[in-house]
């Protein structure tokens, strides 16, 4: 989704805020644009279709751009075609990209978010002798702030909050008034925004990747609040217009881990993150060879008085979701459903009061997700997240959370974050097993040690990486592949495929082995590629079996198996071992060669592997 910065302080703002946008480009990025202040001097604003780098040539990296005060923005388009008109800023004047807009317009701003209602709204300004220049819903917005900062002859924060009453949707807001230099004026409702702080400077953003270079002291702006930021200084008011007091929280993360780090992409950088991100996770709630629960709202009673288990969550986070049932309810014997939270928020679904809805979300910020966490809550069901980002929407929402410490992840296509998300569905799993007496302290401990070697067998996954490149390299011409497994596998064939097609556009789906003669059958032709995923003792045979069903019709085979089932190679042309473990945890390690699989097909294609087409990391609009 968009990506916003601001930026006032002591410094040239520009640069600062295209250092910040190109650090949210994997947000979206079809069109980016800059608005400066230059002390009393009205905000210059300049805008360009494509990608970031267009900009920071025509501003020469910001350079050109005079000013201590900025707001900057990266665009993911959904009102209106990416175009430098619908480019933000913009601008309550009537025109906007040759200057005159610029030096009549009070208002100038930046919008992450959906306006529903700008239809009507629009009708109103018109009414009012306001002209319209683009199609987007945030020139709507931004011209009803400057509507209201005029009728009323108000302050900015009145302006501000009686336009909050009138519009409907999701917004992260960044705005300067002409008449206030040296200031910038923000507003959120359920999309993502954080303020940050350092010597006699403030920032704001999107997400923290954007400022984590300049600070990670920041503060998190509450739902349908406003806050007014200075140099070094922030205040924030409620709707009411009355002041509120805020606590600065210091992120974790360290600079570091935003940037690539020698690697090529980010994506690579992050699949070797891996082992230190799942062993972090596991660390973080196994002390002493116990798994402890009890900070998360999960003591022995309330493990016992759970009746069912709803997984709700997006894209990847769904697959990890899908995972987790099987174990849970292999391991604990608790009924557990898996729902995508899309469609989870309209199906009016059947909760029981004693159930548990366990949310899973990397950016804590999708939009589904957050709106089923709420409809979960308002029902009167208990609610945990499963969540990356700490103080995301999500996490500040629900009732307890369980932190999966990957680390801020970049590339849009997940990969520790997936990983992690899978062990804090195994320590669940666990735990819910032992205190619900499905399981002896013995098989308890036995679990827990395997879960520990999880990090090291990632490892040595990856020493063999280039092997995997190899094999990928001779598919870069693939057109359609076919990822088939069962049970668990079935599971990670859902993440594999994803993974291929998110990054490498290659056609692909993941099929229960079982389903393939009920249709995918058909399509297989000579030469497709079928991956089959084989980890579970007890349905190795019969995937086998599925395995030589579409071999017979001319399909190339890959094998994807544990160390030791070397009988596969009479029927896979290509296998990839992976290490032996517990099979209620082999998700954690068949993936590792499929996500390696997606990118190197991206990358052997010539593909943007960190920053797919039409795709966003952080989904905050449905
Ligand atoms: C997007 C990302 C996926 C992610 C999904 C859910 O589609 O590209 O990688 O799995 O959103 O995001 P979340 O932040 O809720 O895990």
């Amino acid at each position: 989704m968009c990506g916003i910065v601001g930026f006032v302080g002591k410094h040239q703002a520009a640069p600062i805020l295209l250092d910040g946008l190109a650090r949210l480009e994997y947000r979206g990025y079809d069109s980016a644009g800059l608005a400066i202040r230059n002390g009393e001097e009205p905000a210059e604003v300049v805008k360009s279709k494509g990608r970031l780098k267009i900009l920071a040539e025509k501003t020469d990296n910001g350079n050109s751009l005079v000013g201590n005060c900025g707001i900057g923005h990266t665009r993911w388009a959904t009102h209106g075609e990416p175009s430098k008109t619908n480019a933000h800023p913009h601008v309550s004047g009537n025109c906007t990209g040759s200057g005159s807009g610029e030096v009549e317009s009070e208002v100038v701003g930046v919008h992450n978010g959906i306006i529903e209602n700008f239809k009507e709204l629009k009708e109103k300004l018109l009414k009012h002798g306001y002209a319209f220049y683009s199609q987007t819903d945030t020139e709507v917005v931004v011209k009803l702030v400057d509507y209201y900062y005029k009728k009323y002859n108000t302050d900015p924060a009145d302006a501000i909050a009686k336009t909050m009453v009138r519009v409907r949707g999701s917004y992260a807001l960044c705005m300067m008034f002409k008449s206030h230099p040296g200031e910038i004026w923000v507003a959120r409702k359920d999309s993502p925004m954080i303020i940050g702080v350092s010597n006699g400077e403030t920032f704001v953003a999107s997400d923290v990747p954007a400022i984590l270079k300049y600070t990670r002291n920041v503060y998190y702006i509450g739902n349908m609040e406003i806050a007014r930021l200075t140099p070094g200084e922030v205040t924030f008011f409620n709707l009411d217009g009355d002041v509120i007091e805020k606590k600065l929280t210091e992120i974790k993360w360290d600079a570091k881990s935003a940037e690539k780090g020698g690697f090529e992409h980010f994506m690579m950088k992050e699949i070797h993150e891996q082992p230190k991100a799942v062993s972090d996770t596991i660390a973080s709630v196994v002390k002493d060879g116990r798994i402890e629960l009890e900070n998360i709202g999960l003591d022995e009673e309330a493990i016992k008085n759970i009746s069912h288990i709803y997984i709700v969550a997006c894209g990847s986070a769904y697959h990890t979701g899908v995972v987790t049932q099987y174990v849970i309810e292999d391991l604990a014997k608790i009924p557990v459903r898996v729902e995508l939270a899309s469609e989870f928020r309209y199906r009016k679904p059947l909760l029981d009061k004693n159930g548990l809805v366990i949310v899973v979300s990397q950016s804590g910020e999708t939009a589904d997700t957050l709106a089923a966490l709420r409809l979960a809550k308002e029902k009167g069901i208990k609610t945990l997240a499963i969540v990356n980002v700490v103080g995301s929407s999500i996490a500040r929402e629900a009732d307890n959370v369980f932190y999966t410490l990957a680390g801020p992840e970049i590339a849009v296509a997940t990969t520790k974050a997936y990983s992690t998300q899978l062990i804090a569905g195994y320590l669940l799993a666990i735990q819910f097993a032992l205190v619900r007496g499905q399981i002896d302290e013995e098989k308890y401990s036995l679990l827990i040690t395997e879960l520990g070697t999880i990090p090291k067998k990632i490892e040595k996954i990856l020493e063999d990486k280039e092997r995997i490149q190899w094999f990928v390299a001779k598919q870069a011409n693939a057109q359609d592949v076919f990822f088939i497994g069962r049970g668990i596998d079935y599971a990670v064939c859902l993440e594999g495929s994803l993974k291929m097609k998110e990054i490498s556009y290659v056609h692909s789906e993941a099929y229960a082995a079982g389903e393939l003669k009920h249709g995918t059958i058909s399509l297989i032709e000579d030469g497709t590629l079928v991956i089959g995923v084989l980890t579970q003792g007890e349905l190795y045979e019969k995937t086998v079996s599925n395995m030589v069903e579409v071999k017979s019709r001319g399909a190339y085979l890959m094998g994807l198996t544990s160390y030791g089932h070397y009988e596969i190679e009479d029927t896979a042309n290509f296998t990839v071992y992976i290490p032996k473990t517990d099979e209620h945890f082999s998700a954690s390690l068949s993936v590792i060669p499929l996500q390696l699989m997606g990118y190197y097909l991206s990358v052997s294609r010539g593909l943007d592997v960190d920053k797919p087409r039409n795709l966003a990391k952080s989904v905050t609009v449905e």
